[in-house]
């Protein structure tokens, strides 16, 4: 075993929680995390504790608040090989720090400049482009999906980028197929054209080893929530020098140097990028969530998640009627630990319903990337199981269960 799964659910209080008389399988990771008491302390912690603002504290607490505040940053760097903090922007979120690139990129572009992106994306890295073309009038182009529904088309990457696009924002592991696109190839390619290169990581670096350096994209784009951490943290990773070339997009206090009754001047990196107070205990806690990976290894992550994956597939090929979407035999590496399946004769939510009666989440819908699952799958919705660090064998076998018991309520004849 890549790691201790049993020994990792000890320090997660929510898995001891009994719903519907069930004791939580919890598996919709892919939309957001549980968190570890490690990150719950440190959070409370600070609230009883060191509780101040940062920057501006002349006193011990902000200080102290404003360490722990800079050296979780410091651990963001670390942890995806970034030069420094300086590199590391807090937003709220991924599709906050997409928008926030959208903004301040997209100012610099000019009518029939191109973006391109895949039908492959979440909302998050569509939707502001598609609101910079309206604004704009540039025009956003679409990699294909290839013929087997699950990989991108690196042909058609190549093709398109021909139009030598200014901007090329690729996910770097779909939410909803869960395959890892080659991003390295990706970056290098689209550099090869021109293009500024955006990765969206917020299924890829929780679950895998993520190296800015190794990568050489220009701008990255993480969630806390989805890797142990809170809710209202994301980082907008970027070389230092092209932040430095860009303009803030929101402005106010901390984010200036200097402020007269007609201009201003902005503040160094990053603060240039976070107007307002910060959410500082969401900070200190994305710290505490770094640690705990830190302290399980990345590689164990992607090998747990490989393993469960491995097991998922084999197990649901059993299924008679049960379709898992994704690359499937010796390509299931390729992939992260997301699964998204449909049943014939049953709808998502109904699954999504029993499944909930037998004390199991998943999500069921369009999964915020409604282009990939109408137009690529053919699908209105489908359900999806999404595993982490505290998931094990038995949580896919009570899902096995769960999936016998949709189609007897739902009559599905085997
Ligand atoms: N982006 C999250 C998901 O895929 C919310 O579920």
């Amino acid at each position: 075993m890549a790691l201790d799964a049993e020994r990792i659910r000890k320090d997660f209080p929510i898995l001891e929680s009994v719903y519907n008389g069930k004791k939580l399988v919890y598996l919709d990771n892919a939309a957001t995390t549980q968190k570890p008491r490690q990150v719950i302390d440190r959070i409370s912690e600070y609230y009883r504790t060191y509780n101040a603002n940062i920057h501006r504290g002349m006193y011990a607490i902000s200080v102290k608040a404003t360490e722990e505040y800079v050296r979780s940053k410091e651990m963001a760097a670390k942890f995806i090989n970034a030069g420094s903090y300086r590199e590391i922007i807090y937003t709220r979120n991924t599709t906050e720090s997409l928008n926030v690139l959208a903004l301040a990129l997209g100012e610099k572009l000019s009518r029939g400049d191109t973006v391109l992106i895949s039908t492959m994306e979440h909302h998050s890295n569509i939707v502001p482009w598609q609101m910079l073309a309206r604004r704009k009038g540039i025009a956003l182009e679409y990699v294909d999906v290839a013929e087997d529904k699950s990989s991108l088309d690196m042909e058609g990457l190549k093709a398109k980028l021909e139009r030598k696009p200014k901007i090329v924002s690729m996910t770097m592991a779909s939410n909803v197929l869960g395959t890892v696109n080659d991003a390295k190839a990706i970056t290098r390619l689209a550099h090869g054209a021109g293009a500024t290169v955006i990765l969206d990581g917020a299924q890829h670096v929780p679950h895998m080893r993520t190296d800015v350096k190794e990568l050489g994209c220009d701008f990255l784009a993480f969630s806390s929530h989805k890797m142990l951490g809170p809710s209202g943290i994301g980082v907008l990773y970027g070389k230092e020098e092209l932040l430095e070339s860009m303009e803030p997009v929101l402005g106010g206090g901390d984010m200036i140097r200097s402020v007269d009754f007609q201009s201003s001047t902005w503040n160094e990196l990053p603060w240039k990028f976070e107007a307002g107070t910060s959410n500082i205990e969401g900070g200190i806690g994305f710290g505490a969530a770094i640690e705990y990976l830190n302290g399980i290894g990345m590689d164990n992550v992607k090998a747990h998640e490989d393993e469960l994956t491995a097991y998922a597939l084999k197990r649901f090929s059993e299924i008679k009627g049960m379709k898992v979407h994704g690359l499937k035999g010796d390509r299931f590496g390729e992939r992260i630990g997301v699964m998204s399946f449909s049943i014939d004769g049953a709808h998502p939510h109904d699954i999504a319903q029993v499944f909930d009666s037998e004390g199991i989440a998943i999500r069921a819908g369009h999964h915020c990337a409604m282009p990939l699952v109408t137009s690529v799958l053919n699908e209105d919705s489908v359900a999806r199981m999404s595993f982490y660090v505290y998931n094990g064998k038995e949580d896919i076998d009570k899902v096995v269960d769960a999936v016998r018991k949709v189609k007897a309520v739902l009559k599905i004849k085997d």
